[in-house]
């Protein structure tokens, strides 16, 4: 991966009219892309549980980027009061916010039927409800002071759309965000917002290698082997992305979920893609048998 494609895609000031909510904002691929947006001169929000992580992550990135406009307010998106609280902590100090990115998400693997009805639950409501509180909380703020343009980016996952087993109740709460992000994006055109949404393929944080590649599993099943480009991704490529699509660079894109997997679900897909383990010497005996099968 050449170094230079890490850098900000978009010109510098790009986002020097974005006041941007990053939930989940304090580790991982949320404060990559929290990064990202204060290089491009966007004022910036993280929030999350974690008080001591998000004070960390402030610092952090207030040194990594020389840019001083960002906060952050603690916040439990499953708990939409909280949520209304935290946003109006942003809204004090902002002033207003116009843009967010729905990023915070619980999940772990296990087989289903090893689930206590609890621990499904909390997933659905991290991932789907947390969601939903935020969007909501923030929707009603831009509608009723007529807040425009606004631009909603959700993190989902390529098994938004493929399903998955072991990670059931994550795959049925993204597919509930993915239809909201194009439902919203419908309804609310008329407010003058726009949702889209970002189906990420491996990107390695600790969060999520902890809790979906324990142990040996990392060995076993190496993401990077299941990605056509061979290789996991690099934050600062998702973070262009999503960038693009907060900006006004992107105003006419709606209701869009874009993959960046290097191809990882399609390979999964393709009946006949295993075959990329058939050699040459192996293609010239297998070429013969087929052009013979004409003649019989
Ligand atoms: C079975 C488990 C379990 C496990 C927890 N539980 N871990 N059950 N196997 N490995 C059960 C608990 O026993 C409990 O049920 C219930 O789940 C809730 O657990 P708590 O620890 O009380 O919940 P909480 O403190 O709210 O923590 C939520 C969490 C935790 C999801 C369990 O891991 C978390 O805080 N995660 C946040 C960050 C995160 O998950 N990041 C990864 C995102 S990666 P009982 O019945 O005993 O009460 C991602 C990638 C997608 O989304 C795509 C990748 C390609
Ligand atoms: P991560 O670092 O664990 O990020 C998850 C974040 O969500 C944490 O900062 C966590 O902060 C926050 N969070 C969890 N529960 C919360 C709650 N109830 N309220 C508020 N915040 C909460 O993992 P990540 O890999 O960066 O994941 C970020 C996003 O990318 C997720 O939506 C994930 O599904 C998606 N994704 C990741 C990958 C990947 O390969 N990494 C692939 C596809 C999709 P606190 O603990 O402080 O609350």
């Amino acid at each position: 991966m050449n170094e230079k494609y890490l850098q900000p895609m978009l010109r510098e000031g790009s986002l020097r009219d974005k006041t941007v909510v990053v939930t989940g904002g304090g580790s991982g691929l949320g404060k990559s892309m929290a990064e990202m947006l204060l290089r491009l001169g966007a004022r910036v929000a993280i929030c999350s549980r974690n008080e001591e992580k998000l004070k960390k992550a402030v610092a952090d990135l207030h040194e990594l980027t020389g840019n001083p406009d960002i906060m952050y307010a603690v916040c439990d998106v499953r708990d939409y009061d909280g949520v209304e609280q935290a946003l109006e902590q942003i809204r004090e100090h902002f002033g207003s916010f116009n843009a967010l990115i729905n990023n915070a998400a619980g999940n772990f693997v296990s087989p289903t039927e090893r689930l206590s009805a609890h621990a499904f639950d909390v997933i659905i409501d991290i991932v789907l409800r947390g969601t939903k509180n935020v969007t909501l909380a923030s929707g009603k703020y831009w509608i009723k002071e007529q807040i425009r343009p606004v631009s909603v980016v959700n993190i989902v996952t390529t098994y938004a759309f493929t399903g998955s087993g072991y990670v059931v109740p994550s795959a049925a709460s993204k597919a509930g965000v993915l239809a909201m992000t194009r439902s919203l994006a419908v309804e609310w055109a008329k407010y003058g917002m726009r949702f889209n949404a970002v189906a990420p393929g491996p990107f390695p944080t600790k969060g999520a290698w902890d809790r979906l590649l324990p142990g040996d599993l990392r060995q076993k099943f190496d993401p990077a082997k299941r990605v056509p480009l061979g290789r996991v991704g690099a934050h600062a490529e998702l973070a262009n992305l999503v960038s693009y699509l907060l900006s006004e660079y992107a105003a006419y894109i709606n209701g869009e979920v874009i993959t960046i997997d290097g191809g990882e679900w399609l390979k999964g897909a393709g009946q006949f893609n295993a075959f990329d383990q058939v050699s040459g010497h192996q293609w010239d005996m297998l070429e013969q048998m087929i052009r013979k099968a004409k003649k019989k």
